[in-house]
């Protein structure tokens, strides 16, 4: 169903957005806003705010930012249409029902039927195991093992009975259509051709939830391990999908977040035992490999990740892979070893939570050390030549860190614990690191240009000809659609002046993207977002369409987010830039200054990236010569511009707008008239 636009601002303006944050934070006031501590990343000194008049937080650790819808989807973990239920249902505004089409209507009630039969067979499968005479043996094995009833209701465990139909009658009798029951995979057809049976069978019964806390799937645990499989899941189905599942995720959730750490293990056991001593902040990935989708999830809680798998050979390579992934996706992993033959089950119910937490305290090795004593015990740091090759390896891993600064902080470390046996200096490892960050964005390039158009992106309407004029007029043949790959950082580190340029568009107006754009090309930047949101103001400008704050209502839905980007500022009053423009010539800032200062940083920067881009195209072998002649003459050019760029000052470097005059402008105000646009 979709809520028109009104409703959403309906909602916007009734939701306060100070009260939906401080559900989950505690906030103060803090000049025009609030302020506290993130609940997106762990930190120790609030760098997460909100402004109530905008409607938007923002948090300068991390990035995450956005609005009240936002807000709850990121920290309930739902849909954006949840949020907006939720958020509606709060602040008592009616949402239209009869606005969703019937395809819509149906989908949605089929999805909730889905999930009312799922937990109608957690429930049927947790009473079979209270009350059946056949669970017996279940209960007595459960007993075994040491669970308590009140870990086994916590977790909803059940029995499944060996009939191959009790549940399908049980839930038709509900009143539970056996269509359902089939798409839930609670049911299958049966293979003698008519029919339908129970898919768990003479099972113990683990449920699986999402984060919502909704029943999505199953596990049943067989209790003879010769008898065919130890576990069997649901099948993947419209509700359930393997590769986002994390066992114990709801219940979970809100200690990893306390506890600033998640710890992942791989057996559902592994999460009961732990749990039921006290240790809660765990969930299990139900022996599969981690996937991105998981770690995604588990970083919404907690960006430090402690894996604890078998000390075999699958558990350690599972966890190399894992640490990989956790890099990459810009998580601190950290590992920790149980000693030979135990699984965390096994050990915390020989040590107790106090065993537990002093193992953990004492082994806990960091990413490095672990990978580093992995080599040595296999042998590999006593060979010259597979030292080099280890070193290599974690080079590479290193390349994988997103943030240049964690990267650094990690090749110095790297550096640090290899150099008794590496030799070298830390800047050669961090030259090496650089090397390889660089191979990835090439590698990553490729694959881009391979999957994507790569035509070159212009302003609608606007040929290249009719572009803006190059800097100073020195007839620079850049091509301004030059495409520069993405950076691989990701969008969460915007670029600062880029952002500084739009939060002048829109605070300015249609006079400000008219004159940035003399100079400005979307593809100088090189945050993408930013880049397609400077092309929508131009175009705007160009159909001489309203620009300011309220622009961004016009615009996809990412928006929320890229407006608190925009607007929130981490140091307000005395921030670095105004601090410079200051000892500037100027002795007050003006917008045009400011918007001369914001475009030298980024030209330079695109210049910087530019040359960067044609260096390595010129690196590749079989380039033709004509192409190599172009890319001689460009760099020349580029390197040209920045020269004058960074030998003049600002305010010189680009012309002031028509009719304004910045002395008259401290006396009186500016008043601009935009000059007639060429017409294309
Ligand atoms: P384990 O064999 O370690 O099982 O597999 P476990 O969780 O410790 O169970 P207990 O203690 O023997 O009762 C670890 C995880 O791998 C998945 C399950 O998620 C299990 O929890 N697994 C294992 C399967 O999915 N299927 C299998 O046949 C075996
Ligand atoms: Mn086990």
């Amino acid at each position: 169903m979709r809520i028109p636009e009104h409703k959403l601002d309906e909602i916007r303006q009734a939701a306060d957005i100070v009260e939906v944050v401080a559900d989950v934070v505690s906030l103060k006031k803090s000049g025009q806003g609030f302020t506290g501590l993130c609940p997106f990343h762990n930190e120790k000194t609030p760098s997460f705010r909100v402004n109530p008049d905008m409607g938007i937080f923002k948090c300068f650790g991390c990035g995450e930012g956005g609005d009240a819808f936002s807000f709850v989807m990121k920290t309930e973990h739902v849909s954006f249409m949840e949020a907006v239920r939720s958020l509606a249902e709060r602040y008592n505004v009616d949402l239209p029902e009869e606005d969703s089409t019937p395809e819509q209507a149906e989908r949605a009630t089929r999805f909730e039927k889905l999930y009312e039969a799922l937990r109608f067979a957690a429930n049927w499968y947790y009473q079979q195991l209270k009350h059946h005479e056949e669970a017996e043996k279940a209960r007595v094995y459960l007993q075994k093992r040491g669970f308590t009833i009140e870990t086994i209701r916590v977790f909803g465990l059940g029995y499944a009975p060996p009939s191959g139909q009790a549940l399908l009658d049980a839930a038709v009798q509900e009143g539970i259509d056996e269509s359902i029951l089939l798409d839930t995979d609670l049911v299958k057809p049966s293979s003698k051709g008519e029919g339908v049976y129970d898919s768990f069978r003479d099972r113990l019964m683990f449920p699986i939830l999402n984060p919502s806390a909704r029943v999505i799937g199953f596990a049943g645990r067989t209790f003879d391990e010769n008898k065919g499989p130890k576990y069997v899941n649901s099948a993947q189905t419209d509700v359930y999908n393997k590769s986002q599942v994390l066992y114990g995720i709801h219940l979970a959730k809100s200690v990893i977040r306390q506890e600033k750490q998640v710890i992942l293990v791989e057996g559902y056991t592994d999460v009961m035992s732990l749990a039921q001593h006290g240790v809660k902040n765990v969930v299990a990935n139900s022996g599969t490999a981690l996937t991105r989708e998981q770690l995604e999830l588990l970083k919404r809680y907690s960006n430090r990740l402690l894996m604890i798998y078998d000390a075999d050979a699958a558990g350690q390579k599972a966890m190399v892979r894992g640490i990989e992934l956790a890099l990459e996706m810009g998580l601190e992993p950290e590992t920790l070893q149980l000693p030979e033959g135990e699984d965390p089950d096994s050990f915390v119910k020989e040590q107790g939570q106090e065993g537990f937490i002093e193992h953990k305290r004492k082994n806990t090795e960091d990413y490095i050390t672990y990978l580093l004593r992995l080599a040595e015990e296999s042998g590999r740091l006593t060979s010259m030549h597979e030292r080099v090759h280890v070193i290599e390896e974690l080079v590479e891993l290193l390349a994988a860190i997103p943030d240049p600064v964690a990267r650094q902080v990690a090749t110095q470390q790297l550096h640090q614990s290899t150099h008794k046996f590496r030799g070298g200096s830390d800047r050669e490892l961090h030259a090496a690191v650089d090397a390889s960050v660089a191979k990835r964005q090439q590698r990553n390039k490729l694959r881009q240009t391979r999957t994507e158009d790569s035509g070159p992106r212009t302003v609608s309407g606007a040929s290249q000809a009719e572009g803006p004029p190059p800097i100073q007029d020195e007839g620079l043949p850049l091509d301004p659609s030059a495409e520069i790959s993405d950076s691989v950082t990701p969008s969460k580190r915007r670029p600062e002046y880029e952002r500084r340029l739009l939060k002048l568009c829109l605070e300015h107006g249609a006079w400000m993207v008219d004159y940035i754009y003399q100079y400005v090309y979307p593809s100088f930047l090189e945050d993408s977002q930013y880049r397609e949101f400077f092309e929508l103001l131009v175009e705007r400008a160009k159909r001489q369409e309203p620009i300011d704050r309220s622009t961004f209502r016009a615009f996809p839905s990412s928006t929320p987010e890229l407006l608190a980007t925009i607007f929130m500022e981490k140091h307000t009053p005395g921030s670095r830039m105004s601090e410079r423009m200051k000892q500037n010539r100027f002795d007050q800032v003006d917008e045009v200054m400011e918007a001369k200062s914001t475009m030298k940083v980024l030209v330079t920067h695109y210049l910087q990236r530019l040359k960067a881009s044609i260096t390595t195209e010129m690196s590749e072998d079989k380039l033709p010569d004509t192409r190599r002649q172009e890319l001689v003459t460009m760099m020349r050019e580029a390197q040209k511009q920045l020269n004058t760029l960074q030998s003049t000052a600002a305010e010189h470097c680009f012309e002031n707008p028509a009719g304004y005059d910045p002395e008259q402008k401290r006396k009186e105000g500016f008043s601009y008239t935009p000059k007639p646009r060429k017409s294309s």
